[in-house]
């Protein structure tokens, strides 16, 4: 289990993150917040490329910066810009991490071709890097942080730059590495980490906001979500409706509003997580 107890952590003056306490079990966690809330800076203090400010995280008991090797073992990291030769194919690329692992090298081999094949780029095992589709080179990503059998994987916006086609194999691919490891991965794009993730954490004012399934978080909105035809008026007395998002049906555009009070012209609907994410930073993250 990864405990994480009472991080703060700050660049000079700026605090990015305060005093965020959270128990991970294995499953997939999908880290969720706007640019800027401190997802990366969170994820690199798990990964221990960044000290925490004060506050610890414990891996079954042992801290982990004093852990150093025995932690790493047990860690796999796609950084958010993952560097790479251009002139390497995926297996030299993938040879070379291992290299650095310590892993030896016929075990090496065995678990490349796995893994080629499970990100499903057996094909282009022998292309060059420079030579792969945006997708394509996230999908070898994945695999070299997968290399060492990894007991906590992380993942910095492992779906950017994805086609839809590319962010449905994306998550059953999540999907099938989820089983007794913690995966914790970082978006902004709701419909990426919805239907995988056992758990949202989401970061607002730089700090902890909640850790909990998608559907109780869409539950906290139960009855404030309305559609309202766009031209009708949706005012209420005394409060506030929120324009989260519009949509265009066949008969004309639809607004969606988030409202404690319900509206004129309004039909209730059951709020999604994207509902849920519009609402809890309708007011913008501050920098
Ligand atoms: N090395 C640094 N020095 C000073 N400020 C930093 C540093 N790294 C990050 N920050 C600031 O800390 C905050 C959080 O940054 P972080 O990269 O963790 O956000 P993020 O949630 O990963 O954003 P994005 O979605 O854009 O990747 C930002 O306001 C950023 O400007
Ligand atoms: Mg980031």
């Amino acid at each position: 289990m990864l405990t994480i107890e009472h991080l703060t952590k700050n660049y000079g003056g700026f605090t990015a993150l305060n005093d965020i306490s959270l128990e991970l079990e294995p499953g997939v966690y999908g880290l969720l917040a706007p640019n800027g809330a401190g997802k990366t800076t969170l994820l690199k203090l798990i990964t221990t490329l960044l000290y925490p400010t004060s506050g610890r995280i414990l891996w079954d008991g042992k801290e982990i910066v004093s852990m150093g090797e025995d932690y790493r073992a047990i860690l796999g990291y796609l950084p958010q810009e993952f560097g790479y030769y251009p002139g390497y194919t995926p297996v030299k690329f993938l040879r070379y991490v291992a290299a650095l692992q310590c892993i030896p090298k016929a075990k090496a081999e065995e678990r490349i071709t796995e893994l080629l094949k499970m990100v499903g780029m057996s094909e282009y095992a022998d292309r060059k890097m420079k030579k792969l589709s945006g997708g394509m080179k996230q999908r070898i990503g994945i695999a070299q942080a997968m290399l060492a059998d990894p007991k906590i994987l992380i993942l910095d916006e492992p779906t950017a730059g994805l086609d839809p086609k590319e962010r449905v194999r994306f998550r059953n691919l999540i999907h099938s590495l989820s089983q007794d490891r913690i995966v914790i991965l970082s978006t902004h794009i709701v419909s990426d980490i919805e239907t995988i993730a056992n758990r949202i954490i989401m970061i607002k004012d730089h700090e902890l906001l909640c850790c909990e399934a998608p559907q109780k978080i869409c539950d906290r909105f139960a009855g404030k979500i309305y559609e309202v035809p766009a031209g009708k008026d949706y005012h209420v007395e005394n409060g506030h409706p929120v324009v989260l998002s519009e949509r265009q049906q066949a008969d004309g555009t639809v607004l969606r509003i988030y409202s404690e009070e319900a509206v004129p012209n309004g039909t209730p609907v059951a709020p999604n997580l994207e509902d849920a994410f519009l609402s809890i930073y309708q007011e913008g993250e501050e920098e």
